[in-house]
């Protein structure tokens, strides 16, 4: 018997990325910026952290602190920090902060876990270098980052070579303490909710499908902001109604941005489209209800299209377990960038999906699942490389597998989504 999950769940985690950026934001505003429902995952409280060792003053209430205030005197507020500026396993914080640390007039150190110092961080020290700060890395251009600011910075023309939201964001951050304006555009459209926040601090600043106009040196005047649920952790739920046929969730107040939202995509061409309801816009952002009920995928997933891979990168890892749970087929190209995450999440796919079973064939860019031989073992180990997408694709998938799956880190969850496998315990109807 499969397992059923049902229930209206209005407590997903609140977005990261939104969260991420009101707080950033907040820390060059001046006044006070409020933010409701801050995302308590560990992710966003290292941006808290990073703030705070950066003298920012920042206060949290609510049972799950997560009503945030942040006081700040403007673009140029920050203070040295005496250690170096610890982002965890955080990518965005490193990479975002280090937009607004190049503009400061003192020297900082970004650090970060052993999973965030393995990661690549060229791709905003060339650019931030263009704009006048000194910066330097790793012999393997990764951090420790050492960052020497320079105010102001000077105005920049950027296409970002790699589709990449934190660079994009980064870069924004950084224009905003530029002498002038600057331009920023991208050949494959990426999560937009820099953009749209700074269409909320000044519309003067432009955008256009083409790119991104910040003018430099602006005051920012603290605003209010309220986080609406992450889309990536809602497709985790939406994988667990789909894996079970017939479960019946609800899942409120979703980010429906459609830069986030190309794993509905993905799944409506295999034919199963989730319905969405309440559609609203909140701060220019699109929130709603999914509804899913009657899921089931008619064919496997194929993947190939960049820009759909762009605006699904992190869903990537759910939907390719779901692909091979569900019709023991799946295939993966142009997706390079996610040997670049928290993990090398092609070769942990494979290596967990073997594991399984799977007949997997790796690419450079992405892999595929080609049927299964029997299932190997009563047991089978999970290795998710503490990377919390890994650990709750599989952590899914362990609710629908004849052998036992165990998970060697279970806790990594949290660095998204607090209290992951309490939720889907809760939502059980065996
Ligand atoms: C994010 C952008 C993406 C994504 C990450 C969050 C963001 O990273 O994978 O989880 O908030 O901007 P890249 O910019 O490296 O693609």
């Amino acid at each position: 018997m499969r397992p059923q999950f049902c229930g209206i769940v209005d407590a997903l985690p609140p977005d990261k990325s939104i969260s991420h950026r009101a707080a950033l934001i907040g820390a060059i505003s001046t006044g006070e910026t409020r933010i409701e429902n801050f995302s308590a995952s560990e992710d966003n409280q290292s941006t808290l952290s990073a703030l705070r060792q950066l003298g920012v003053f920042i206060h949290q209430e609510g049972s799950l602190m997560q009503t945030v205030s942040i006081r700040s005197n403007g673009l140029f507020d920050l203070k040295p920090s005496l250690s170096p500026i610890q982002c965890n396993n955080s990518g965005s914080t490193m990479r975002m902060l280090a937009g607004i640390l190049a503009a400061q007039p003192f020297c900082s150190t970004l650090v970060g876990d052993s999973s965030l110092m393995q990661r690549p961080m060229k791709r905003i020290a060339t650019p931030l270098a263009r704009m006048g700060a000194r910066l330097s890395l790793s012999e393997n251009d990764t951090a420790p980052i050492q960052i020497c600011g320079k105010k102001p910075l000077l105005p920049i023309v950027y296409h970002t070579p790699v589709a990449s939201a934190q660079v994009k964001s980064c870069l924004i951050l950084a224009a905003l303490h530029a002498d002038g304006t600057s331009e920023i555009s991208e050949s494959i459209p990426t999560r937009n909710h820099t953009e749209i926040m700074l269409g909320l601090i000044d519309p003067e600043h432009a955008q256009t499908p083409e790119k991104i106009t910040v003018h430099g040196l602006k005051p920012i005047e603290a605003k209010s902001f309220f986080i609406p649920s992450d889309a990536s952790a809602a497709c985790f739920l939406v994988a667990l109604a789909l894996l079970s046929r017939s479960s019946e969730l609800i899942l409120k107040h979703v980010c429906l941005n459609p830069t986030r939202t190309g794993f509905l995509t993905i799944l409506a061409r295999a034919g199963a489209t989730v319905r969405t309801e309440n559609v609203r816009n909140i701060g220019g952002e699109r929130i709603g209800d999914l509804v899913c009920t009657n899921l089931s995928l008619e064919t496997p997933l194929r993947i190939s299209d960049r820009a759909l891979i762009a605006n699904a990168i992190d869903e990537l890892p759910m939907l390719g377990v779901l692909s091979a749970l569900a019709t023991e087929e799946f295939e993966l190209h142009h997706a390079e960038e996610l040997r670049t995450k928290e993990c090398d999440r092609i070769a942990a796919l494979v290596l967990n999906l073997r594991a399984m079973g799977f007949l997997c064939e790796e690419f450079p860019d992405g892999f595929c699942v080609k049927g299964r031989t029997t299932t190997p073992n009563k047991l089978i180990h999970i290795k998710t490389f503490n990377d919390h997408r890994i650990a709750m694709s599989f952590g899914v998938a362990s609710y629908f597998s004849d052998a036992e799956l165990v998970l060697d880190d279970c806790n990594c969850t949290a660095i998204s989504f607090p209290n992951f496998f309490e939720l889907l315990d809760s939502l059980k109807h065996s």
